[in-house]
């Protein structure tokens, strides 16, 4: 089993996509183990954000981030890591394969709905600049026996 840090950024709380996308997760098998709304600070967006501040483009994406509030949640799951990502699609929703997330509801390079960590590195990082140990909740799913063969588990 994986954690990955999802956010459902800005855009998509305004678009009224929250739901819908957090569905996607939902139906292919993923726990929801933690989740919040919340406004990202400036200083928030260059932690999470900090591969990416000395990019040129960075001060546009910390506006964006910042001008509304996000929701962030972790998402569990075999190989939840990869498989999110691949659910989420190329950065450019013009160039995101349909299918995906970003394929089928973006059209913007910076507006692309969501961000979900890209390695196991990333997603302990992440995890831990949004998400108290208190604020993660482990629960039995009892479904789970209709969504993994038992040799799957
Ligand atoms: O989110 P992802 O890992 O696919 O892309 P990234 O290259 O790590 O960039 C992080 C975020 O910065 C993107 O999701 C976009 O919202 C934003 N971005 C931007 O505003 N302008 C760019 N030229 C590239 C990325
Ligand atoms: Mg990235």
């Amino acid at each position: 089993m994986e954690r990955t840090l999802v956010l459902l950024k800005p855009d998509c709380v305004q678009r009224r996509l929250v739901g819908r996308v957090l569905a996607r997760f939902e139906e292919k098998g993923f726990n929801l183990m933690a989740m919040k709304l919340l406004r990202v600070t400036p200083e928030l967006a260059r932690r999470h954000y900090a591969e990416h501040v000395q990019k040129g483009w960075y001060p546009h994406l910390e506006a964006f981030i910042t001008a509304s509030p996000l929701v962030a949640a972790i998402v569990e799951g075999p190989e939840a890591i990869r498989v999110v990502r691949e659910m989420v699609g190329a950065t450019n929703g013009l160039k995101a394969a349909p299918g995906t997330i970003r394929g089928d509801l973006g059209s913007s390079h910076q507006m692309n709905l969501v961000h979900a960590s890209d390695g196991p590195e990333a997603a302990a990082r992440e995890i831990a600049i949004f998400f108290k140990p208190d604020e993660i909740h482990a629960y039995e799913p009892t479904l789970e026996c209709w969504f993994h063969a038992a040799d799957e588990r």
